[in-house]
């Protein structure tokens, strides 16, 4: 993750000084895993190219005491960047539909691995049990010409959201086939 994120928009935001945010990023997905794993549903190919964090219907928002109860761990993680993270996490909140849905968190493919698939595999596979299931999907894209990577898949875009100071994300919403 930390090398598919390196020259990712937020994690460039989080960390300008080239020369830490390689270990920055993994105490991120370190923090951000963390969180993760006990909500929901994580998604990887055979040997962890590609990684996808999805959170269930209801799900979405980590709770107040989890975050009051790795407060020390994230202030640590985060460091100087902490006061961009929340921000940025703010931002997203703010913007998170209310109606039930499948949270594609994050995605990521290492590098020396992208463009061959895996991403659109992986998620397609969790999209394909919305389906079934009748339940909508959520992200935020990152950049812009990720939009058109996501609209591939039926994700239509919502708004386009700048964080205050910081860089701009794509909400994106899938009602099921
Ligand atoms: C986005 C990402 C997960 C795609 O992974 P992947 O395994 O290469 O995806 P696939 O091979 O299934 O699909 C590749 C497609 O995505 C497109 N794509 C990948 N990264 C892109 C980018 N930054 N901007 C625009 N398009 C992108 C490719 O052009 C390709 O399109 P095509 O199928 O029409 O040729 C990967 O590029 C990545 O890890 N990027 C850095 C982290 C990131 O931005 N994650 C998403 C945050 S919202």
């Amino acid at each position: 993750m930390a090398r598919a994120f390196w020259s990712d928009p937020f994690l460039e935001y989080f960390y300008p000084d080239e020369n830490v945010r390689t270990h920055r990023i993994e105490r991120f997905f370190q923090i951000l895993w963390g969180l993760s794993l006990p909500l929901g549903h994580v998604a990887v190919t055979d040997s962890c190219e590609t990684v996808a964090l999805w959170r269930p219907p209801y799900r979405w928002r980590v709770k107040r005491r989890t975050i009051a109860a790795n407060l020390p761990h994230m202030l640590g993680a985060y460091g100087t960047a902490t006061g961009r993270v929340i921000r940025c996490l703010e931002a997203m909140e703010k913007h998170h539909p209310r109606r039930p849905h499948w949270y594609l968190a994050t995605v990521g493919t290492d590098p020396a691995y992208q463009g061959r698939g895996l991403a659109g595999r992986l998620i397609r596979s969790n999209l394909d049990r919305c389906d079934a299931a009748g339940e909508p999907a959520y992200l935020e894209a990152a950049s812009e010409s990720l939009v058109g990577f996501y609209g591939g898949m039926g994700f239509q875009l919502l708004d386009e959201v700048k964080v205050p100071g910081g860089p701009k994300f794509y909400p994106m919403w899938r009602e099921p086939a």
